[in-house]
């Protein structure tokens, strides 16, 4: 990279935080616009310190917009990482509509402007769960594995990989998708498995487990993605697609018991709930191609990254706090019932 200029989308949210501050702590060739409409998972509180920086540009706008998709690109931009999504899947189960707005047709729009401005990367921040479900504790997907979503995220995300495939055949868009596995780490929304475990067990409140706990995910904590999609950034092959995952496979109920162990509260906190309809039972990813083409090598172990997560969580209080005390209850009403 050199002198560049960056559009990120969704870089209030999660990843695409750490992303962006992963960039400018270590970039300094690199400037950054982050397009963000800040719905319930954006909150700029994540970028605070980068304002005024001006190596940094917040555009508060839609991806599903023609024109705030061009009013972050005025100015010219080199390259194009999307991570604006709707990114929970049981409020997609609630209600999907949103979900195909603005990852279907966000996508669309954002690659429409990217080949009109003849950008040089767009990266396409997927998702395993596009693979669908594994079903038992055999294999692993690969790049080539099909297409089989299963909830209406999936779905959705699914179509956005889609779209970019045909955008890069159709008009050479220079365009790679990568798909990561499960995220956790800092600043992750606490409507997610890890960071709901971490928050409740400070709070010394149940610990929802979906189902009989079993099923499977496969953890990567997000220092290690946002150094895979860098390497993507830099070195990644147009057309192609790159599985990113941490091969960390943990049932539901060892996170739970990990997130107990070390924040030294009792097991009796574990509190069974009815499953997602439609449950994944098991996903992990083999993350061969990645290591072999660009040389990336995950660095945290679980329990390491764990333990970082937990210690986050207890340091930033506030920065969790404030967000389980406002839209979050509304949607935890709608998915649990009044009570
Ligand atoms: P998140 O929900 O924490 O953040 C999403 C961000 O996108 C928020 O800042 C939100 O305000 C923004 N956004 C939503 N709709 C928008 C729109 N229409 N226009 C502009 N901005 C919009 O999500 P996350 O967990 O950080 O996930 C980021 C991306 O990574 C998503 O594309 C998701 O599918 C993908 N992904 C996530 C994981 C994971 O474990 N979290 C794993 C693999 C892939
Ligand atoms: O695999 C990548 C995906 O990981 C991303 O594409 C998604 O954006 C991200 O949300 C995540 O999806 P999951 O559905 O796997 O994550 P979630 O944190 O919602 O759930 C993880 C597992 O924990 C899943 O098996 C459901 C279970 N679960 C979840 C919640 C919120 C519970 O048992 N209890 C809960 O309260």
């Amino acid at each position: 990279m050199s002198d560049r200029t960056i559009l990120v989308t969704g870089g209030c949210g999660f990843i695409g935080s750490n992303f962006v501050r992963h960039l400018m702590d270590n970039r300094p060739d690199v400037r950054v616009v982050n397009l963000d409409k800040l719905t319930y998972a954006g909150n700029p509180e994540n970028l605070a310190g980068f304002e005024g920086d001006p190596r940094y540009r917040f555009v508060r706008g839609d991806v599903s917009e023609p024109a705030d998709v061009a009013r972050a690109m005025e100015g010219g931009v080199d390259e194009i990482v999307n991570f604006a999504a709707e990114s929970h899947v049981d409020r997609s189960i609630l209600d999907s509509r949103l979900f195909v707005k603005t990852n279907v047709v966000g996508t669309q729009v954002l690659l429409e402007a990217a080949r009109r401005a003849g950008v040089s990367r767009f990266i396409q921040i997927g998702t395993d769960e596009v693979y669908g479900d594994l079903g038992g504790p055999e294999g692993l997907f690969t790049e080539e594995t099909p297409l089989a979503p299963n909830s209406p995220y999936s779905a959705s995300k699914a179509a956005a990989d889609l779209l970019v495939r045909s955008y890069f055949r159709t008009y050479g868009l220079p365009a790679i998708v990568t798909r990561c596995s499960n995220n956790y780490g800092p600043f992750q929304y606490p409507e997610k498995l890890i960071p709901l475990l971490v928050t409740n067990a400070l709070d010394d409140r149940p610990l929802p487990i979906y189902g009989d706990g079993l099923n499977v995910r496969d953890w990567i904590h997000v220092e290690d993605h946002c150094r895979a999609l860098e390497t993507v950034l830099e070195r990644g092959r147009p057309g192609e697609t790159y599985n990113i995952g941490g091969s960390s496979e943990r049932t539901n109920l060892e996170v739970a018991r990990a997130v107990l162990a070390r924040l030294e509260k009792p097991e009796s906190l574990l509190s069974f709930v009815p499953d997602r309809p439609g449950h994944d039972r098991r996903y992990a990813i083999d993350p061969a191609k990645v290591r072999r083409e660009l040389g990336w090598e995950p660095r945290l172990d679980f329990a390491t990254g764990i333990d970082r997560t937990a210690r986050w969580y207890i340091e930033n209080r506030r920065w969790w706090e404030r967000i389980k005390s406002g839209e979050y209850r509304e949607y935890y009403r709608l998915q649990y019932g009044p009570g």
